[in-house]
């Protein structure tokens, strides 16, 4: 045993060396053998700033629960194989879209304090964008214009009240929208014009007792989706359950001849299936 004095110098002097350690050398490395990429796990690091000093072939950038409060596009330049980054739960309040990230694939903001959508230009071969459960209040028009090979957007658990109607152009490959929990009243006709390949719409959770009259494109049918049980079509059962429907009798009827019960045949696409989910929730 030391004497206590000696102690308190040994844990001085690890305090010290643990000071000048590069941040981002506590981050865990190692292969991602199911995405088969480099990956760097710098959750929970209490970091302030993005690490400058990862491998160079990192894929996958996990800074999910840090301290970044606000992020630029430019601090991944050396990154130049990224693929996926997650910054996730930071209280993050502004990203950057700076100089572009050519092979980002996937970007997580889920879980932070942006309260405005933040640039996305830059990121052209984005497939799968997390914005939920910030206090975004309104999608400027085109807002994702740039993104033409996005899949999966998810806004869920925004401060949305209305949209403007070409707020998704440019959204062709568009897949899965997640709209739920936010405060939407109404949806504009022609919201779904450009979303050709768009397959299921969550709209669970907000103030809904009406969509215009077409709202839904003719040759599409969806399956309105629901992880809770208050609105929406229950996924796994054949028929729609008209009890699980929150919205309103209007709503129902318009919903009723393209979505759950008709004979157009539905895509019932499973929740929680996307890329996406494994990271975001
Ligand atoms: C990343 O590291 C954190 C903390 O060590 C751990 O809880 C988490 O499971 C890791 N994530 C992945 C995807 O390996
Ligand atoms: C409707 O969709 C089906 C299947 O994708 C397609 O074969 C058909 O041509 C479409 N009809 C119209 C009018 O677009």
């Amino acid at each position: 045993m030391l004497p206590p004095a000696l102690t308190h110098l040994a844990l001085l002097a690890l305090v010290s060396v643990a000071g000048a350690v590069e941040q981002g050398e506590l981050c865990q490395i190692e292969m991602n053998n199911i995405k088969g990429k480099l990956q760097a796990n710098c959750t929970w690091l209490a970091l302030s700033t993005v690490p400058s000093q990862l491998p160079k072939d990192t894929g996958i950038l996990l800074l999910g629960s840090n301290h970044l409060a606000s992020v630029s596009t430019s601090s991944f330049q050396y990154l130049p194989m990224l693929v996926d980054l997650d910054l996730s739960h930071n209280g993050l309040k502004s990203f950057h879209a700076g100089p572009p990230l050519l092979q980002l694939q996937e970007l997580i903001l889920s879980h932070n304090a942006l309260g405005a959508l933040p640039p996305l230009q830059g990121l052209p071969a984005l497939l799968c964008l997390g914005l939920a459960h910030n206090s975004i209040k309104d999608l400027p028009l085109g807002a994702f214009r740039s993104l033409g090979n996005l899949k999966e957007l998810d806004l869920k658990g925004n401060r949305l009240q209305r949209l403007p109607k070409d707020a998704f152009a440019g959204l062709a490959a568009l897949q899965d929208l997640d709209l739920s929990n936010n405060a939407l009243e109404e949806l504009p006709l022609g919201l779904l014009t450009e979303l050709e390949s768009l397959d299921t719409l969550r709209l669970p959770g907000n103030r809904l007792r009406t969509v215009p009259t077409d709202f839904f494109p003719k040759n599409h049918s969806f399956p309105y989706s629901s992880q809770h049980p208050v609105a929406g079509c229950v996924h796994t059962s054949q028929r729609c359950n008209k009890q699980s429907w929150y919205l309103g009798q209007t709503l129902w009827e318009s919903l009723v001849g393209v979505g759950c019960g008709s004979e157009s045949g539905l895509g019932r696409r499973l929740l929680g299936s996307g890329d996406c989910d494994t990271i975001s929730s």
